[in-house]
């Protein structure tokens, strides 16, 4: 009997070394890519300071989702405070007390939005840079004049840290983008800017405000690494029974703008930002259109 539990002991102090030396490791790798230093060549965009652009940078703040994380009023605040994952807020965007942009130069604002990386070199956490690397020089330099045109609000944001389950996440899935700057080619020349219209191509230069959501194939689904409950976002591929196919422009326009879907039934404002969206001009709602007609109809949550 003393024999087996000497063994029995021995197994589980060998598991538990196995565990404690395992997350060593994740801690270890995960040390490396969170602490490492990014050399970004920043293309300098002109930020304009008229009016007019100013509020077309406020539509696009709205549009392009960044209200969705940093708030409407750019403070930022919670995000996902979780023992497990860890606890990454939205920076506070403003020039109030908590806030660290009082002291970038438009450089470090081009580095961060489109590059996830910032003025100290290092990747910002879940920043969703890869959505905004192909924002073109216009629409961004607008963005950042509306930005920094916020009025100052004080919001203190808790020191980030990545718990156990987040480092491990990001050491062995490529599912969930935690640095985002390690998804982009920093060196790669700036794309063309698409031409705004009704077409398939402006329809996926709007449609990168999506994928974070509904999955790069837009076929929804739950949300790899997000604890969340349903209803998961919905599959907006030309998929007849669970996706849009049976769905017309007109339909689609009317969901963006109302959230009414063509059966009468609403879409929930708090998971899918339509009140946000509904700002989108009819030419980026008819290119977006076009665009999710053009992908492959997939079954739902093929991400
Ligand atoms: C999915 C949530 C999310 C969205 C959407 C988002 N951000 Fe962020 N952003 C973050 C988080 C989280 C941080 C803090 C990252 C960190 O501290 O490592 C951040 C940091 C930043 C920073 C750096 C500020 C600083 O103090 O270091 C800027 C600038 C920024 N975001 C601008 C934007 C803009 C502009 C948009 C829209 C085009 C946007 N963000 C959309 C989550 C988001
Ligand atoms: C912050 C996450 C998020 C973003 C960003 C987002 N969506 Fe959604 N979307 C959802 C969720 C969640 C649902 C399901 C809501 C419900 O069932 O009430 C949804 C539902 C929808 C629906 C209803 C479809 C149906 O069959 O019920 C449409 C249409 C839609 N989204 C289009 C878009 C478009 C277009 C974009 C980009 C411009 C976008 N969404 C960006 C989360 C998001």
């Amino acid at each position: 009997m003393k024999k087996f539990f000497k063994w029995v002991g021995l197994i589980a102090a060998g598991l538990l070394g196995i565990v404690v030396l395992s997350l060593g490791v994740i801690f270890f790798l995960s040390e490396v890519r969170l602490n490492k230093l990014y050399q970004v060549e920043v293309t300098p965009v002109a930020i304009p300071s008229d009016a007019a652009s100013i509020a077309e940078g406020k539509r696009l703040f709205a549009t392009r989702g960044c209200g969705d994380c940093h708030k409407s009023n750019g403070a930022g605040g919670d995000f996902i405070d979780d023992p497990l994952l860890g606890r990454i807020n939205a920076a506070n965007l403003t020039t109030g007390q908590g806030g660290r942009v009082g002291s970038f130069s438009d450089d470090d604002w081009v580095r961060a939005i489109r590059h996830g990386v910032g003025p100290d070199g290092k990747p910002l956490w879940i920043m969703p840079s890869q959505e905004f690397n192909a924002i073109n020089d216009k629409d961004l330099g607008a963005l950042i004049a509306y930005i920094k045109s916020l009025p100052a609000v004080d919001m203190e944001i808790s020191e980030k840290r990545l718990g156990p389950l987040g480092r491990a996440l990001l050491v062995t899935s490529d599912q969930v983008a935690v640095l985002p700057a390690e998804r982009i080619d920093h060196a790669a020349p700036r794309p063309a800017a698409v031409e705004v219209a009704a077409t398939v191509e402006y329809g996926a230069y709007q449609a990168q405000t999506c994928v974070g959501c509904h999955g790069p194939t837009l076929s929804g689904g739950a949300i790899p690494g997000v604890p969340a409950e349903p209803p998961y976002p919905a599959n907006l591929t030309p998929n007849p029974e669970t996706g849009l196919g049976t769905w017309t422009e007109a339909d689609f326009v009317q969901a963006i703008r109302t959230g009414v879907r063509p059966d009468g039934s609403t879409i929930n404002p708090t998971v899918m930002p339509w009140p946000n969206f509904a700002q989108m001009s009819d030419t980026e709602l008819s290119a977006l259109w076009l665009y999710l007609q053009s992908i492959p109809a997939k079954p739902e949550g093929q991400r």
